[in-house]
């Protein structure tokens, strides 16, 4: 019962003391989120993973990209534990490094790979966070550097400030929403094709490119649509709509203001007035921000719920099965990254945590 998986989570957290760290992505359930010693968005975790070094375990509540960002920051001493080993990302699983190997050897067919006489390389890979670690570790190789929902602005201008275009893995709406708020145009900003590489992507493009677009989305915030912000303005003239950069771009430009979670949270909790929020990202983040601000209105912009299927995976029964399993000295579901992935993969998240706004 849900009495009893309470204690028995309570008990072997109490047990366990400083010796585990249990962090909890902001779309975790409450049932998971209320053990977390850490809540935060996937910039802040990744930062408290690296922090924690003194914890001889870290419960990561998230996904396996997630985890292995944790493994990546963390003493290698130090286990990296994902409850249920099937919560991956739909987005991450998108950009196959095979695929995008084959990419980047087309494009320094049109491109070069010399720097031009700026010093600037042709081409800088950038990817978003939500992303294997194989992918990073690919980046990382090419002068890349990894990104966030909450920093990919400063990472995109660190980007140009080292070559004349970006590569964007693997969310496309990510990539072109941060990109326009720079002033970029669509037109410089092609969509790769996988499948019919230099056939389906015209070398002219390529090159007047400032912004490669790999085919990537995150089937939650891709069912926003502007039709639901027409009808919340309807319904509610004064509601403040704010939503997730990973929503397509007419919904970004529908709405009053796009953020990353935390951003979503910070900007609910700095509203003095009891205002009325439309938002447009995961269910379990919009009714917690909604019962904690009672003062508010908040409601999730999709009127059929919308929770992140895999984030979901993490059932408080693995929690407690990870947890009572550390007790017993038995690591499981222990996330490693390899170390010819781990080096270059630290080093494009390194980049992104020195990199300034
Ligand atoms: P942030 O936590 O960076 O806002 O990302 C949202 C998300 O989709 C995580 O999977
Ligand atoms: Fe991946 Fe989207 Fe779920 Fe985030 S919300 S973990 S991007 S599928």
């Amino acid at each position: 019962s849900r009495e009893e998986l309470d204690a028995r989570i309570r008990a072997a957290k109490a047990q366990l003391g400083e010796r585990v760290v249990v962090l909890g992505h902001f779309y975790q359930r409450d049932e998971v989120v209320q053990y977390a010693d850490y809540v935060g968005d996937s910039f802040q975790l990744a930062t408290a993973a690296k922090a924690r070094r003194d914890a001889e375990a870290i419960v990561f509540c998230g996904v396996h990209f997630m985890a292995e960002t944790a493994d990546l920051l963390s003493a290698p001493e130090q286990a990296v534990i994902l409850p249920n080993l099937a919560a991956g990302c739909s987005m991450a699983d998108m950009a196959d490094i095979d695929q995008v190997e084959e990419c980047w050897e087309q494009l320094m067919e049109v491109y070069g790979e010399e720097p031009d006489a700026d010093g600037l390389a042709p081409i800088i890979p950038v990817t978003y966070m939500n992303s294997a670690a194989d992918l990073k570790g690919f980046v990382g190789r090419h002068g890349g550097i990894v990104c966030t929902s909450s920093n990919a602005r400063t990472v995109l201008d660190w980007a140009f400030a080292r070559g004349r275009r970006v590569l964007f893995f693997p969310d496309q709406h990510l990539g072109r929403n941060t990109a326009k708020a720079m002033g970029i145009g669509l037109e410089q900003m092609p969509l790769w094709n996988p499948r019919r590489p230099l056939g389906g992507n015209d070398e002219r493009t390529l090159q007047d490119a400032k912004v490669v677009l790999w085919h990537g989305f995150c089937s939650v915030h891709k069912r926003f649509t502007t039709a639901q912000i027409d009808q919340a303005r309807a319904e509610h003239p004064d509601v403040r709509v704010i939503v997730h950069p990973e929503c397509p771009m007419p919904v970004v430009d529908a709405a009053d203001e796009a953020g990353s979670t935390d951003y979503i949270r910070k900007a609910i909790e700095a509203a003095e007035e009891p205002t009325t929020f439309a938002i447009g990202t995961e269910i379990n983040l919009v009714q917690r921000l909604a019962a904690q601000h009672p003062q508010h209105t908040i409601f999730c912009l999709d009127p059929v719920v919308c929770p992140c299927s895999t984030m979901y995976r993490i059932h408080p029964g693995y929690l407690a099965w990870v947890l009572e399993s550390l007790l017993e000295g038995e690591v499981i579901n222990r996330i490693t990254v390899g170390q010819d992935v781990a080096e270059p993969a630290r080093l494009a998240l390194e980049r992104m945590l020195a990199a300034k706004p």
